[in-house]
């Protein structure tokens, strides 16, 4: 059943969503892989998994581990590179109608700039500079978390590429204020916050009075960096024009009411779709049946409520 009006429409800047609800990089594949659950078509738009110059395998394991509330992941960005991406990918989401966003990773600038070229010869509308990932030891997070290095990188891309371009913020900085204003001067249309929390588990085994442990550190994700990231939103909406998309923890539709209100233009949904796969669909039903039951002409109307 398809959110049959425009009563959710975003215009994000000049890239145009049917309504706010995004799916998060890396928790949602790359293009209809979540079908079986729901019709993919129906979202703003999903962000595809971290997409390199050339095919990546990724760390070993563990790779992923439970929290309290939460999860953390060191994936390591694997993927399958830009040209099968284009060559397999691109086409099922052209043929499906499906909004999307792809997530660059790079190591160094010309790795990024070589990305966002293929993506502009490739009429590519959306893109998202990774700059923030935990779990790789070389580039991505080394651009995100200086504003001069991320300056110079978001520079060099915006020249190569025409589309839409979001950077994508690590909350592992003094200052995130200072990094989405230096992404702003370099000519993104957008900012993400936030990509995932460094962080780590100690599993702690004991047999017969001897202690074993094994250590996973990676990224933090889920509902435990909800307050993080709306904190986040808030910071970043107070000192950048352009539009800020809400990512961390969002699982029902008062914590996405709680992004907007912080100044979210849009939303990603990550972690949670592991438990509930079609937790963005419903989101988009659960928002529309709020802003008719309580009133409100549209979605812009109800923004403008929950920031007064
Ligand atoms: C398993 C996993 C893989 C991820 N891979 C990527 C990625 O490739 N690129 C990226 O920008 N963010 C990646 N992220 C971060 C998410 O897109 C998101 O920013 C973060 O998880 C916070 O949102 P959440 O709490 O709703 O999950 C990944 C997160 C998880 C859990």
């Amino acid at each position: 059943m398809a959110v049959m009006n425009d009563i959710l429409n975003v215009n994000l800047n000049g890239f145009m969503l049917q309504n706010p609800i995004m799916t998060a990089s890396g928790t949602y594949g790359y293009t209809d892989e979540y079908d079986d659950f729901i019709d993919v078509a129906e979202l703003g738009a999903i962000v595809t998994k971290a997409i390199s110059l050339n095919p990546r395998v990724g760390n070993k394991h563990t790779r992923i581990t439970e929290t309290e509330a939460g999860m953390i992941n060191s994936i390591g960005l694997e993927n399958v590179g830009i040209q099968k991406f284009l060559q397999d990918k691109v086409p099922v989401l052209k043929s499906k109608k499906i909004n999307y966003v792809v997530n660059l990773a790079g190591s160094t600038i010309d790795e990024y700039t070589k990305l966002a070229e293929i993506c502009n010869d490739n009429q590519i509308k959306a893109a998202e500079l990774n700059v923030s990932c935990p779990n790789v030891k070389s580039g991505c997070l080394e651009f995100g978390t200086d504003e001069n290095s991320l300056y110079e990188l978001v520079s060099a891309v915006r020249n190569v590429y025409n589309g839409f371009l979001i950077v994508k913020l690590t909350p592992n900085v003094t200052s995130i204020e200072k990094l989405g204003i230096a992404a702003e001067k370099a000519g993104a249309n957008a900012v993400s916050a936030i990509n995932t929390l460094k962080g780590s588990q100690i599993k702690i085994n004991c047999s017969l009075g001897k202690i074993s442990k094994t250590i996973i550190t990676g990224g933090y994700s889920g509902m435990g960096i909800k307050p993080v990231a709306i904190g986040a939103v808030i910071r970043l909406s107070k000192v950048v024009n352009i539009p800020v998309i809400g990512i961390g923890g969002i699982r029902t539709l008062n914590d996405v009411l709680e992004f907007i209100a912080a100044g979210a233009e849009a939303v990603q949904i990550g972690t949670e779709n592991f438990t509930h796969p079609d937790i963005a669909q419903k989101l988009v039903y659960e928002l529309a049946e709020f802003i008719t039951q309580n009133g409100f002409k549209n979605l812009e109307e109800l923004k403008k409520e929950l920031r007064k």
